[in-house]
């Protein structure tokens, strides 16, 4: 099966690399194709502005652009735009490809007062980011066949280099909610997995899959969990009337039930290893 990622950034690069050693062919798509590591085929496009020319055995399309800046304008040029030139290419496909998954993301759920949430939890975005994702995932069930269309919603990616809450907790700016605030985290190594697994399973997909990891964490415990790692004092609480945006706690049970298995169930795993040096991040 030939496997076309469409924006392979460090998410899609890590899946590629997966489906290149289960021996699919890959090819990726981005501005910058002379990033990709040699398993992968590079093919430059910019999918905000043009349709790319798809290999005509594409089997499975796999949509993970990301936006270039945190506005409204750049999320829409590439989750709207970039998957709308995509699906013009797949339109054009003499043999429709067998799956397409797009990467979306939990800011399409609004916040829960700590409630769990999952699949069946309507989406009522309030920011833009949730709510252009929702339009993209929108587009992308109106356009694609039903036997084809699967969203994966992930929380909020780390990994290899991407380690916001480590340097917070290092440089002493880590502070602590003061009220009780739940992080729904993946590791980028697992959801690249999940990638696979959903594209590559013999059973049917459901539409939608959320995409987290066993352990919806407090993140006042993820800090001091890193704390302690780190051998850094526990960072200070912060006080009660700032805390933010609000809480929800995502289920992954779904994801479960198709037999997926985590490299990393829960933060503690997944932030020992990158502590330990494991991995890099795709440029
Ligand atoms: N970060 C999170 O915590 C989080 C949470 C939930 C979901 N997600 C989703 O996860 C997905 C993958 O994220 P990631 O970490 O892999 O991001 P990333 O490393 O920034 O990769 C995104 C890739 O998209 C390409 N791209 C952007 N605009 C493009 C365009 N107009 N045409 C062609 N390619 C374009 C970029 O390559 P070029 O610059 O070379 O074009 C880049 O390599 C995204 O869909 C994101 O929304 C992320």
């Amino acid at each position: 099966m030939t496997v076309l990622i469409a924006g392979c950034g460090d998410l899609g690069t890590e899946a590629g690399l997966r489906f290149a050693a289960a021996g699919h062919e890959v090819i990726g798509l981005r501005r910058s194709p002379e990033k990709l590591p040699g398993e992968i085929r590079g093919v430059r496009a910019d999918l905000s502005q043009e349709v790319p020319a798809l290999p005509a055995d594409a089997g499975t399309v796999v949509i993970a652009l990301a936006a270039d800046a945190s506005t409204e304008e750049a999320y829409r040029a590439a989750y709207v735009d970039g998957l709308s030139h995509v699906l013009d290419a797949v339109d054009r496909q003499a043999v429709p490809p067998r799956r397409i998954l797009l990467i979306s993301s939990t800011a399409v759920y609004p916040d829960a007062g700590g409630a769990v949430v999952d699949e069946s939890t309507p989406t009522k975005p309030t920011r833009f980011s949730g709510k252009i994702l929702l339009e993209a995932e929108e587009l992308l069930f109106s356009r694609a066949g039903e036997s084809q269309a699967v969203v994966l919603r992930l929380g909020g990616i780390y990994g290899p280099g991407r380690t916001r809450l480590i340097d917070q907790v290092r440089s002493g700016k880590a502070v602590i909610p003061s009220q009780p605030k739940h992080t729904n985290r993946i590791h980028r190594d697992d959801a690249a997995a999940m990638i696979v697994h959903l594209a590559t399973m013999e059973q049917e997909p459901d539409a939608v899959y959320v995409g987290v990891d066993n352990e919806s964490a407090e993140l006042g415990d993820v800090l001091r969990f890193l704390a302690k790692e780190l051998q850094f004092p526990e960072p200070p609480a912060r006080p009660a009337s700032d805390d933010g945006p609000g809480d929800k706690r995502c289920s992954n049970q779904r994801l479960l039930s198709t037999g997926f298995t985590f490299t990393y169930p829960s933060y503690k795993e997944g932030y020992r290893a990158i502590l330990a040096g494991e991995g890099v991040r795709h440029p």
